[in-house]
This record gives C-alpha cells, structure tokens and sequence, in this order.
C-alpha cells in the first residue's frame, strides 16, 4: 500500500514520515509543492528520503498557481471578511489537486497531510480530494496521535532520526508562498498585544519604508496584470517584482480577527505586498472601465466568491459559476495604472484605461450634447417622491 504526504521539509510533516510507516506499514511517497514558500527546496527532495520517504516528488506549482487561482482572485479583489487577501486558501486547491494527480499515478489509495484538527487547511485539502477523486481516504495525524506540542514531536523526531534543522522553540505558526505570508500564534493570539514589527517577514515595518516615494505603473489585459512599468513580465516574475517592490514600501499588512470555517475566531497578520498593489491598481481600473450597476453587483459576488475560497470550495460549481460572470466584467478592463508608494501607503497618480466610461464632456461642469441641466429637475421630482409621501404622512401639518 502506498500514501501519497503533503511535505514541506519542516518538523511536522517530517515526523508524520516514520508514524505513518510505524502505524499503517505502508510506503511513503513525499509531495513538495513549490507555490514560492522562502524554503530552500533544492535539499527536500534527499530530505524527505532520509526520513524514510520511498519516493519523493518536489513540484514546481507557481505558474500554475499564479494563472489559476491569483489571476482569479485579482480579477475579482476577492477578500475574505472585507481584509484578508487569501495567500493561504488560494494556494492549497493547487497543492491538493497535485497530490490527487500523484496518488492516482502512484496507484496510491491514501492522502495524508498534517494540518491540525483546529483549521481551515484540512477543510481545504480534504474539500479538494473529495472533489477530484472521492475514492482516496485521507489520513489526518493531527486528528489521531498523541504527539501534542513541539517537545513531543522533537522527541520523536530524535526516536526516530529524523533530521530537524530548528530545534529551538518556534513562536508562531507561518505560512509562507509567493502571494502572502501567514501569522499566526504566539503572542499575537492575545487580542490586547500590538503586534511587533519583527513579526514581518516579507515587508519592512511601513514607518521603516523607503523614504523616497516611488511610482509604479501596472498594466491590465481583461484583468489580468501583464505589464509593470510597460516591461511584459511572465506571471510568476510579475508577482516576484511587485512582491519586492511593496515590501521595500511597508505595503500590504493586515491585523485581523477572522472567524474560521470551524467555528473560532483566529487573529492573523497577513503581509500581502504585491497583492495590495495589484488589487489597488486593478480597483482603480475598474472605476473607470465598469459601469455603476455591473460594479455594484460586482461588489456583492465577489464577497461571496472571497467567503467560497476561504471555506474551500474552490473546486465547486459555485466557483466555475462565478467565474463566468467575473469574467464577463473583465472584457474591458484593459489598461494601465500608476500608482505612488510611499511608507505603507497607495495614492493614485493616474488612470490610462483602453477605453474608459468615463467621459470628461459629460462629467465636466458646462451643458452638453447628453446632458441638459434643465432635466435634472424633473429626475429629483420623481426620485424625490417618496420621501415627500413619507413627510406628509409624518406631519399633518403640511398641506397636501
Ligand atoms: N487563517 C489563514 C487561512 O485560513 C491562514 C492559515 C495559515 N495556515 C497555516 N498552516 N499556518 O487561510
Ligand atoms: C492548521 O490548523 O493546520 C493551520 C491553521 C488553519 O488551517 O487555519
């Protein structure tokens, strides 16, 4: 028999290697998705070996992950509870659907990953399998063993020679790819601490952000960012530069209480640099390419499609549904804009979009071919006639 793991290299999943083996005699097949966390991934591959993996794979996932799930979510701003930009819950979709594809390839009839029995990463990974091949079981250590702490599992690390790099005591919980980086944990879990700036691990603190303001210009294809300062990127270089660029700026931090799919309320700091800036500039965009009624609703579906990703249904008819309708609006979101960073801040510094509903003419202040002055008193007459009935129904005083 055979378990396909989600490995990242670090003490938890390492130590799952030689349990799994221990508890269910079977052959551990290794499975490093690369979505751009800062480890090295050139020694987890003789790592996940030497824990006693039979097989190990390290994937390449972040174009995959760049033109799937984050074009998506940029097209749509997609945030949960109004702040967060969802680094973790975009990434995971693409890891699992990778282990699927290895299981079934491996002949494999076992996933196992080590999230907790507390979170939304098992909702995901678990949401993901059961979409794409309900045949697979997963095994969830987390939820089974004895191993409770960080001591535990440094102990049988050592019991059983696994070769741990960090031994010493791991603050937070950090999750880490090439949209965002995840705090959790430590002394943040107490709501009246401030988080510390040394907290950050991509950004520097915004007061601490370059002195110099600096411009930058993005430009959009349907939604889609394609150009930073007119040089055509490919997707994952994208990300990187503006990732590097927000850091440098202090952009990008979030401070929130969110309330996870399993019920608790979980404080996080989430430090989204190029993803502020991209959802920034493409808001900006929008502004002047879609028209009030589509942007409005825009504004509804895209919360929902933000709540649908966290709680991990990304592989739903709910999310394809959506998609089509999100793709419906990006047909003219085509353009550039720039942008002025200065220590932790965005200030637009121009709009340059294909071409833009906005009309200078009308919205100017003089008469024009489309719009007479003359008409807007009839319009407030009857926008206005509610309110009046509603008066006169309030005051019998005024005579009607
Ligand atoms: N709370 C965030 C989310 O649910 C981040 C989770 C981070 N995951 C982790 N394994 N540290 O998306
Ligand atoms: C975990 O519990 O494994 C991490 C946090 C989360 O999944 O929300």
């Amino acid at each position: 028999e055979k378990v396909v793991l989600a490995y990242s290299g670090g003490l938890d999943t390492s130590i799952i290697i030689p349990w799994l083996k221990e508890n269910y005699d079977i052959d551990v097949i290794a499975v490093c998705g690369n979505v751009g966390q800062d480890d090295k991934m050139d020694g987890i591959h003789e790592k996940a070996i030497k824990s006693g993996a039979s097989k190990a794979y390290v994937e390449d996932l972040r174009e995959e992950f760049v033109t799937t799930t984050i074009y998506q979510a940029i097209k749509a701003e997609a945030k949960y509870e109004g702040k967060y930009l969802l680094g973790t819950s975009l990434a995971r979709p693409i890891i699992a659907k990778k282990l699927v594809e290895i299981a079934q390839m491996e002949g494999a009839k076992y996933i196992c990953h080590g999230c907790t029995g507390k979170g939304n990463d098992q909702v995901r990974f678990e949401s993901t399998i059961a979409a794409l091949d309900p045949t697979i079981k997963v095994i969830a250590p987390w939820r089974i063993w004895d191993i409770k702490s960080r001591e535990d599992a440094l102990d049988y690390a050592e019991k059983h020679n696994i070769p741990v790099i960090a031994t010493k005591e791991k603050i937070y919980s950090v999750d880490d790819n090439l949209w965002h980086v995840s705090t959790e944990g430590g002394n943040i879990e107490d709501l009246e601490n401030e988080h510390s700036k040394d907290i950050y691990k991509k950004i520097v603190a915004p007061e601490d952000g370059c002195d110099v303001a600096e411009y930058v210009e993005i430009y959009f294809e349907q939604g889609i960012p394609k150009k930073v300062n007119k040089k055509e990127l490919d997707p994952v270089d994208l990300i990187y530069t503006l990732d590097k660029l927000g850091s440098k700026h202090g952009i990008g931090v979030v401070d929130i209480l969110e309330n996870r799919l399993v019920g608790m309320k979980s404080r996080g700091v989430y430090e989204t640099p190029g993803g502020t800036i991209l959802y920034e500039a493409h808001n900006i965009l929008e502004s002047a390419t879609l028209d009030k009624e589509t942007l409005h609703y825009k504004q509804v579906v895209s919360y929902k499609y933000g709540e649908l990703i966290y709680n991990g249904l990304w592989h739903s008819k709910l999310r394809e549904a959506i998609d089509a309708f999100i793709d419906t609006t990006q047909e003219n979101v085509n353009g550039s804009v720039k942008l002025k960073l200065y220590k932790g801040n965005i200030k637009p510094a121009g709009i340059f979009a294909d071409s833009p509903l906005y009309n200078q003419g009308i919205s100017s202040f003089g008469n024009s071919e489309f719009y007479d002055h003359k008409d807007a008193e009839g319009f407030i007459n009857l926008f206005t006639l509610p309110l009046k009935i509603n008066a006169m129904k309030q005051n019998k005083n005024i005579i009607s």
